[in-house]
């Protein structure tokens, strides 16, 4: 047969001269790629300054790109290279064999018996911070739940790797208000590549550095304290200072233990606090759910705190939360074709980027059936039973999914579990929801809500 025919290009929108469609992706990303998706099928193919990008939303692709041939598709992206300016080779953002070992050495953290032992501190962290809104639902007046919920994501998510070692609820914050700006900043870095280095003093520099110096502050000291007075500790720190090279049997230096803490904080609390938020978004604009919802709580947990052992009977409760997490994923992710390929067909050529969104793949028509209906039962099993693995992945896929996909849900079920035994939350009338969607989906102006006690706080 002969070899030398043309190769099969992707269909997709010629975009404009040099820009390709730069200034679209720009403008509206989503909006864009869920055009050009519904346009031209299942992959697209257009350009972006010169560079070729492929859009994969098809199940079956997805499964090549993230998990058959995923040792060709690395993270030397657009998205990803900014990132390492304040993540450093941390697990997100390494490659190769190095993000290999490093996940080997990191993943005994996160074993299951670990991550339930972090169940009973989850439920205590809801109960301090629910235990404030009283006034609130007893004046009648609304709060701001997304707010609430990054706070408790951020301190859930800091207990978890340094159990007692912050210095109050202000270290929190700053770690919270630090690690905003630093994402802006990689945001920022990403959209706009030719910006200058961070070396240079803009105001936007500087506020860089400032963060990165105050946030690199609080781990290195808590490093330096650990390593010092070591503790029997339950938290994912002491994992770490435990964890061994297999090879070498040397340990994990300072600077890679940096990079590792902050990739970690990183994914564990913006991610988890929109999951929530959206959670009780759609269950105050949908009764018939949350009235199920309630049913179950009563009838498995009656008036006592959930605990980790309740939760494979909360089955509704975690089927919202899939739900929920299919409406409102991570937008998109990023990958580089390191050598050339082909997907479903179609030429892939090496130095191509792969754009993946769960957003559009958990939309996909052939999967989902008005795919913009909130409708937790999908997920039972029955209905579950013939969709494609990657039809659903909020958590990635192959190797490398989500390494803390097990504490995210717990942390998740425990939560609403907990939150909706007491009270019902109520969107205020007017107050504008938008999704957001950068490197997560958050509401754009929070989420201002008003709280109906549902029995007498215990
Ligand atoms: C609802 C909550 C969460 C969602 C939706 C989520 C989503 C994701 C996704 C989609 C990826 C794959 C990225 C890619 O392939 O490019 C990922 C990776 C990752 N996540 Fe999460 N995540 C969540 C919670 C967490 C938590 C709680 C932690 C840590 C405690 C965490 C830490 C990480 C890390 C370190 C990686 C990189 C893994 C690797 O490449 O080896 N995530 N997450």
């Amino acid at each position: 047969m002969t070899t030398n025919a043309t190769p099969r290009l992707a269909p997709g929108p010629r975009g404009t001269f040099l820009l390709g469609n730069l200034l679209d992706l720009r403008r509206d990303l989503i909006g864009f790629l869920r055009q050009v998706s519904g346009e031209y099928g299942d992959i697209v193919r257009f350009t972006v300054a010169g560079f070729t990008v492929h859009l994969v939303t098809h199940p079956d692709h997805l499964r090549h790109v993230l998990q058959v041939n995923s040792r060709n598709y690395d993270k030397q992206s657009h998205e990803y290279r900014p990132l390492k300016l304040a993540f450093g080779e941390g697990l997100f953002t390494s490659d190769g064999d190095f993000w290999k070992k490093q996940r080997r050495l990191m993943q005994p953290a996160f074993h299951r018996q670990r991550i339930l032992a972090l169940g009973e501190h989850i439920v205590r962290d809801v109960v301090e911070r629910v235990d404030a809104w009283q006034p609130y639902a007893q004046r009648g007046e609304s709060l701001d739940v997304a707010a609430e919920m990054v706070a408790l994501s951020m301190n859930v998510a800091t207990k978890s790797l340094f159990s007692t070692g912050l210095r109050g609820d202000e270290e929190v914050t700053t770690i919270a208000r630090n690690l905003d700006t630093v994402i802006g900043y990689c945001l920022y870095r990403t959209m706009v590549p030719f910006a200058p280095p961070p070396r240079v003093p803009t105001r936007r520099n500087r506020e860089f550095t400032a963060a990165m110096t105050s946030l690199d502050g609080i781990i290195y000291r808590i490093i330096g304290e650990r390593r010092e007075h070591g503790g029997d500790t339950y938290d994912l720190l002491s994992m770490l200072l435990e964890a061994r090279d297999e090879e070498t049997g040397e340990g994990m230096p300072d600077k890679q233990m940096r990079d590792e803490i902050a990739t970690l904080l990183l994914g564990g609390y913006e991610t988890t606090s929109n999951q929530l938020s959206w959670a009780w978004y759609e269950l105050s604009r949908n009764p018939d759910v949350e009235a199920r919802l309630h049913e179950e709580l009563d009838r498995v947990l009656g008036d006592r705190l959930p605990t980790v052992a309740d939760v494979p009977r909360l089955e509704y409760t975690n089927r919202i939360l899939e739900e929920t997490l299919r409406l409102y994923p991570v937008p998109w992710l990023e990958r580089r074709a390191a050598a050339t390929d082909s997907i479903g067909g179609y030429h892939v050529k090496a130095g191509s980027l792969i754009y993946i969104s769960p957003y559009l793949t958990h939309r996909h028509p052939d999967f989902w059936a008005e795919p913009e209906r909130f409708d937790p039962d999908r997920f039972t099993p029955e209905r579950s039973a013939d969709r494609p693995r990657f039809a659903y992945f909020p958590f990635g896929g192959g190797p490398r999914l989500c390494i803390g996909n097990r504490l995210a849900q717990l942390e998740a079920q425990l939560t609403l579990a907990t939150i909706a035994q007491r009270y019902r939350l109520r969107l205020v009338p007017d107050h504008p929801v938008e999704a957001k969607m950068q490197v997560t989906t958050s509401p754009r102006y929070g989420l201002r809500m008003t709280l109906e006690p549902r029995r007498p706080a215990a």
